[in-house]
């Protein structure tokens, strides 16, 4: 039997962030992950290339049942501090688009600086280990493993979410609070694309990898962004965004023109067909698949007044309803999860079961696209690491 300070419960982007920080306090801390290795979708985030935070973090940018839950953990350990830690490791990276850092190189250089703080505060990794039982003991907690018996005195379970099973995802975070009581929220897939009814999916097909800034509005939320059309239905950031608002059966709305440059130029135009005025501002192929051919085969000026309404409709509200969402297998982020409302938001401490902490993903707060998740994580795993 081992003894430790701390364990943490999985070796991602949360355990390791809180691991570096309890090992600095002189912890004697151990993480543990069921993975053959640690920070696994750290190495797969960005597209190779990890979008490890944003210049405008903001409470806004997170779903959770209890909106004020993560301001204090954001404020006390920022982007500007991970970008100090970043800096200080001397990683290359630049602002991709809408404050999203990115490294220039790979991903792989912040799991490199994460392991390298570990091992400079003496936190043991134990990788391809499985825990099959934890108990609450008077000293805290006690830990069988695949490999051996461990005691701890803080647990802190970093297991993350439900997104990219192959990636080591698993619901072992989630059955934990339920072992010690706590509620969790329904999961479901965030930051996912969206499928489409066969109808629908059947009218786009022809436009399959074709890409148009637009604005996506569901209940009340309104992203600005590219969206894409796959052969399953709709994806790219406008759409993996509003996935994290939409419910099964509800309807989203499209304005193809959120610059209403479209628009402003059939006002001006009088000759021009449709087609040729839309054919500037969008993909040959879109209008083809949005308007009835007679509508865009007639010169502007020549249109009715309920034509025009049509046009101006389809352009600026257009209505689908997706069928669903690719699920965890594409998702980026689950949604739901730990009640918030039982953890400390200072110390993510539970209130309920002394030395208890759950951190990151694991708990019911999913951040927007472009680096708010690991912001989560690196935030809400310092925090636990203060105290744990
Ligand atoms: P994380 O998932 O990182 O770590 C959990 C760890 O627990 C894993 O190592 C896992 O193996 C381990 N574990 C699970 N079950 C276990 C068990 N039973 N026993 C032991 N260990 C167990 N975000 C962002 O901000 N910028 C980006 O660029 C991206 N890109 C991106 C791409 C893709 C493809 C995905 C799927 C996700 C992203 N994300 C992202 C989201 C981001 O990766 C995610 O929010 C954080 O990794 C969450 O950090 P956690 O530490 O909470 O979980």
């Amino acid at each position: 039997m081992q003894k430790f300070d701390v364990i943490v419960i999985g070796a991602g982007a949360a355990g390791l962030m809180c691991s570096i920080e309890a090992g600095l306090r002189q912890r004697k801390t151990l993480v543990i992950d069921h993975a053959n290795k640690p920070g696994k979708k750290i190495i797969m985030s960005g597209g190779g290339r990890c979008n490890f935070t944003n210049l405008h973090i903001h409470p806004s940018k997170y779903l959770c049942h209890n909106p004020h839950f993560v301001k204090s953990a954001l404020a006390r350990y920022s982007q500007w501090d991970f970008i100090e830690l970043v800096k200080k490791h001397q990683i290359p990276h630049h602002e991709k688009t809408l404050g999203q850092l990115f490294c220039d190189n790979k991903s792989k250089d912040i799991v490199n600086m994460l392991l390298k703080e570990c091992n400079d505060a003496n936190v043991t990794i134990h990788c391809s280990e499985s825990i099959s039982q934890i108990s609450q003991i008077p000293q805290g907690f006690e830990l069988k493993t695949s490999h051996r018996t461990y005691q701890c005195e803080s647990l802190v379970v970093a297991c993350g979410g439900l997104s990219i099973p192959t990636m080591g995802a698993s619901p072992f975070g989630y059955k934990i609070a339920e072992q010690f009581g706590l509620k969790v929220y329904p999961t479901r897939a965030g930051l996912v694309p969206l499928t489409l009814h066969t109808e629908q999916k059947e009218q786009f097909a022809p436009i399959s990898g074709i890409a148009h800034d637009c604005q996506v509005t569901c209940n009340k939320t309104t992203f600005s962004e590219a969206m894409l059309f796959t052969h399953r239905g709709l994806s790219g950031p406008a759409i993996l965004q509003i996935s994290s608002y939409w419910q099964p059966g509800e309807q989203i709305v499209i304005d193809f023109d959120p610059s209403q440059s479209i628009i402003v130029q059939l006002e001006q135009t009088q000759n021009k067909q449709v087609k040729n005025v839309l054919a500037q501002h969008m993909a040959k192929r879109l209008p083809e698949l949005l308007l009835p051919e007679q509508i865009l085969n007639t010169p502007v000026a020549q249109l009715s007044k309920a034509q025009k309404q049509m046009v101006m409709n389809t352009l600026k509200a257009y209505p689908i309803i997706p069928n669903g969402t690719e699920g965890y297998r594409t998702a980026e982020v689950t949604l739901g999860g730990v009640d918030c409302n039982q953890i400390c938001s200072k110390t993510f401490a539970t209130r309920s079961v002394p030395n208890l902490y759950f951190i990151g993903e694991v708990l019911d707060v999913a951040g927007w696209l472009g680096g708010y998740n690991f912001q989560w994580a690196w935030s809400s795993g310092w925090a636990a690491g203060q105290v744990a």
